[in-house]
C-alpha cells in the first residue's frame, strides 16, 4: 500500500512536471531560417558565425526581395545585439516568472525584406578568430572578410544571388557600413556581371563616421540640452581640442584615448545612467543578453557549434581596432553617393535618434556639412520635412538625391530598441521609395537626371 502510494505520488509529480514544464526559452519558431560559419580562412578556421531570417511577408517573390544586413558597433560588439535587443523578430525580454523570455518584435526589420546579422570582425560574438593576429586592425580588412562572408552567403541559396542588398549598422557600424559598401563596389568594377553583388544602399543609424570631427560636438550638445553649464562646457572643450588635434597629428592611439576622456568627463558631469540616451534611468540591457545567449538551449537553437562564451563586446577585437577608432570613413560615404564616382553609386541613409549624447544629431550633421559631394549645397538647402507614423509626429526627413538623414523622435542610440514601429516604417519607405523617401517628378535632383 505505501508502495503503491509512492508510485502514485512519483508518477504524479512526473506527470506535473511533464505538464508544467518551464516555456521553452528558444521556441521553434524562432529559429532562424539559416545560421551558421562563413569561412574567412580554412587554414586557421577563422569564420564569421551568421542569422539569417527570410522576410515574413515579402512584397515581391523572393528573388527580388532585398535583403538587410545587419552590423552591430564597439568595435567588437555582436550583432547578436541587434538581432535580441532591437531589430531581429524576437527580443529578449526580463520576466517575473522565468526572468527571461523570447516576445514577437512588432517592429522587426525582416517583415518585409531579408534579414541577415553578422558577427564581425571574426572574434566578436560568436564569430571564430583562428588567431590574434588575423583580427582586422584596419577597415580595409574588415570590409575585406565581410566580402568574403557575404560572397558565401549569397552562394548558400540559388534565389540569394541576385537579390538586391543593403548594408546596414549602428554606432561603429558608422565605419564598417560604408568600407564594406566601398569595397563592394571596388570589387563590382572588376568582377563580371554574374558574379556582382547587386549593393543598392547603406544606412547607418547613430553612426561614428568622420570621429576628428564629431568628437568636437560632445560639449554644445550636452549644454545646449541643459546638462552641463558653461565652466564644464569650456573643461570638456579643452579635451575635445586635444583630441581633434591628435587627429590632425595622426596620433591614432592617443587620440582614442583622448576621446574616451571626453566622453568619460561628460559621464562623471551629467551622472546620467548612460550617454547612450540621457533620459534612460539605467542603461541598455545589454545584461540580458549575456544571461540568454549563454544558454546552452539558445546556442543549440542558433546552430552555434560547440559551446562558447558570447560576450556583447570583446575587448580583444576593441583592442585590435584602437587604432582604427578616430580614423575618418567619410571619403567611402562621399564615393558611396557620388554621381561622378566610377563605380554606380548607391543610396546612403544616416538615421539618429534624437537623445545620443555620443553619437547623434548634432554629431553626424557637423559632418555631413564638410562632405565633398556635388549635391551638398542643394542638400542643405532642401526642406527638412516632418515625418508621421500614424498621425503622430516619429522624426524629421531631409534628402536630396540618393542622400537622406532621418532624425528619430523620442529614441537613443539604439534607435529600434526605442522606437520598433517607428524604425520599421523608415527602414520600409527608404528601401521601398515611399512616402517622404519617394521620388517627387517636380524636384531638383529628378529634373537634373532628365536634362544629363
Ligand atoms: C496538461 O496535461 C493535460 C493532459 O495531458 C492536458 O490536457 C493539458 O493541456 C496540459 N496542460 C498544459 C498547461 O500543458
Ligand atoms: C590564412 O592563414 C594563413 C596562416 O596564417 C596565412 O598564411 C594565409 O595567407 C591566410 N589566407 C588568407 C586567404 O588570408
Ligand atoms: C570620472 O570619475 C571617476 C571617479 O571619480 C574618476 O576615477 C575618473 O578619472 C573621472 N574621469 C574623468 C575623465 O574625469
Amino acid at each position: 500500500m505505501l508502495h503503491l502510494c509512492l508510485l502514485f505520488m512519483i508518477s504524479l509529480t512526473t506527470l506535473t512536471n511533464a505538464n508544467n514544464t518551464t516555456p521553452k526559452l528558444f521556441p521553434t519558431e524562432a529559429t532562424p531560417t539559416s545560421s551558421g560559419y562563413l569561412p574567412i580562412n580554412s587554414t586557421t578556421g577563422s569564420s564569421i558565425f551568421y542569422t539569417f531570417y527570410e522576410a515574413q511577408a515579402p512584397i515581391s517573390p523572393l528573388p527580388q526581395t532585398p535583403i538587410l544586413i545587419w552590423l552591430q558597433g564597439g568595435p567588437g560588439c555582436s550583432s547578436m545585439v541587434g538581432n535580441f535587443l532591437e531589430l531581429g523578430p524576437y527580443r529578449v525580454e526580463a520576466d517575473p516568472q522565468t526572468s527571461l523570455t523570447l516576445a514577437p518584435n512588432s517592429g522587426a526589420w525582416n517583415h518585409l525584406f531579408g534579414l541577415v546579422f553578422f558577427d564581425s570582425p571574426i572574434g566578436t560574438g560568436f564569430s571564430i578568430a583562428g588567431n590574434a593576429e588575423e583580427i582586422p586592425r584596419d577597415q580595409q580588412t574588415v570590409a575585406n572578410h565581410l566580402f568574403v562572408a557575404l560572397r558565401s552567403f549569397l552562394m548558400l541559396n540559388t534565389l540569394f544571388k541576385s537579390r538586391p542588398i543593403y548594408i546596414t549598422g549602428e554606432s561603429y557600424g558608422g565605419k564598417y557600413v560604408p568600407a564594406f559598401g566601398a569595397y563592394v563596389l571596388e570589387m563590382n568594377s572588376r568582377l563580371p556581371a554574374n558574379r556582382r553583388v547587386n549593393l543598392k544602399g547603406v544606412a547607418i543609424g547613430n553612426g561614428l563616421t568622420d570621429p576628428g570631427i564629431q568628437v568636437g560636438t560632445h560639449g554644445i550638445t550636452a549644454y545646449y540640452s541643459g546638462l552641463i553649464d558653461e565652466k564644464q562646457k569650456n573643461e570638456i572643450e579643452e579635451l575635445q581640442r586635444v583630441a581633434v588635434r591628435l587627429v590632425s597629428e595622426e596620433k591614432w592611439a592617443e587620440a582614442t584615448d583622448a576621446r574616451n576622456q571626453v566622453l568619460g568627463k561628460l559621464e562623471n558631469f551629467t551622472g546620467l545612467a548612460t550617454l547612450y540616451d540621457l533620459r534612460r534611468r539605467s542603461p541598455y540591457e545589454f545584461d540580458l543578453l549575456d544571461k540568454f545567449l549563454n544558454k546552452d538551449e539558445v546556442q543549440r537553437g542558433l546552430g552555434v557549434k560547440s559551446h562558447v562564451v558570447w560576450e556583447d563586446c570583446s575587448d580583444v577585437v576593441g583592442a585590435a581596432l584602437h587604432e582604427d577608432v578616430m580614423k575618418s570613413v567619410k571619403f567611402m560615404v562621399e564615393g558611396l553617393v557620388s554621381e561622378s564616382s566610377t563605380s554606380s553609386s548607391v543610396k546612403v541613409l544616416l538615421y539618429q535618434g534624437q537623445f545620443d549624447l555620443r553619437d547623434g544629431v548634432v554629431s553626424t550633421e557637423a559632418w555631413i556639412k564638410t562632405m565633398r559631394w556635388e549635391g551638398l549645397e542643394e542638400y542643405l538647402k532642401s526642406e527638412r520635412k516632418i515625418w508621421r507614423v500614424n498621425g503622430e509626429v516619429a522624426g524629421y526627413v531631409q534628402r536630396y538625391g540618393r542622400f537622406s538623414e532621418v532624425v528619430v523622435s523620442g529614441a537613443g542610440h539604439l534607435v529600434p530598441t526605442d522606437q520598433p514601429v517607428n524604425a520599421q516604417a523608415m527602414i520600409e519607405d527608404w528601401v521601398l521609395e515611399r512616402g517622404l523617401f519617394a521620388e517627387e517628378s517636380e524636384t531638383g535632383a529628378a529634373k537634373l537626371k532628365d536634362l544629363k
